[in-house]
């Protein structure tokens, strides 16, 4: 009885000892100076990447090997996902990897591989996710989804949780222009596809803004 006790108090002061460092020294994770959180209209892609379970087919992590890093860029680090909550770094990889993909194909091209995979990558796998293009964003609470972020710890201002659904549609309506002026369909300003779309160009930007080569060993 007397051991069990000790035993248990042991494992206690233990287990305090290791885990209460790991959520309160704030430099556990090393920074990244360039990583910032999401703009609003990035924050709704996300969720919607997450609700079509992108996740299941394409991972969000480059590991340190040189076949990956000559395919991506360079490898993923700790500090670039501090705002992501939850990580999507996935598992499974059908698909590529996506953590790089920011910049690398028009938004045009985005809107067209999410109407028919197909028509910009011959023989792809990947469903088609027409309704992209028709379901309206839903971006009532996003204000309140912002607050929360922040009350975890993501640093948005107050103004940026004020101006959350203003500055999504702004940034949407920037986008929709763009594509709209480079041929592609008009009236996407307040679909689904411009917020995933607007995730998946941030994908890999802060990483380049740092200069982070695969070189730049930690
Ligand atoms: C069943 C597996 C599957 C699912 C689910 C899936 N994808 Fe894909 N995805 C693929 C495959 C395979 C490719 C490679 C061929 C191609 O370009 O279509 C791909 C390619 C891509 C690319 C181009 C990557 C590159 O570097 O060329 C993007 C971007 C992408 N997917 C985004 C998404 C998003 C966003 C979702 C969710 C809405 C999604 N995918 C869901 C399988 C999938």
């Amino acid at each position: 009885m007397v051991f069990t006790v000790l035993v248990t108090i042991s494992v206690l002061i233990g287990g305090a000892v290791e885990l209460i460092p790991m959520f309160l020294v704030d430099e556990n994770v090393p920074r990244i100076s360039t990583v910032t959180p999401f703009t609003p209209l990035e924050l709704t892609g996300r969720d919607i990447y997450i609700r079509e379970g992108c996740v299941g087919c394409h991972s969000q992590m480059v590991r340190p090997f040189r076949h990956e890093l000559e395919r991506y860029g360079t490898y993923g680090r700790a500090g670039e996902t501090i705002y992501e909550r939850p990580f999507l770094w996935g598992s499974k990889r059908t698909g590529p990897d996506l953590s790089r993909v920011g910049g690398k194909y028009p938004d045009l091209w985005h809107v067209r591989h999410f109407e028919n995979p197909r028509s910009t990558s011959p023989r792809s796998l990947m469903p088609p996710y027409a309704w992209l293009l028709t379901s309206e964003m839903d971006l009532d609470n996003l204000d309140t989804k912002l607050a929360r972020l922040k009350s975890i710890g993501t640093p948005y201002s107050d103004a940026e949780i004020a101006n959350a659904q203003a500055s999504a549609r702004q940034q949407a309506e920037a986008m929709a222009t763009g594509i709209e002026a480079s041929g592609g369909p008009s009236g996407l300003a307040d679909k689904e596809v411009i917020a995933v779309i607007a995730f998946l160009q941030r994908l890999g930007q802060d990483v380049r803004a740092a200069g982070l080569t695969a070189e730049a060993q930690p």
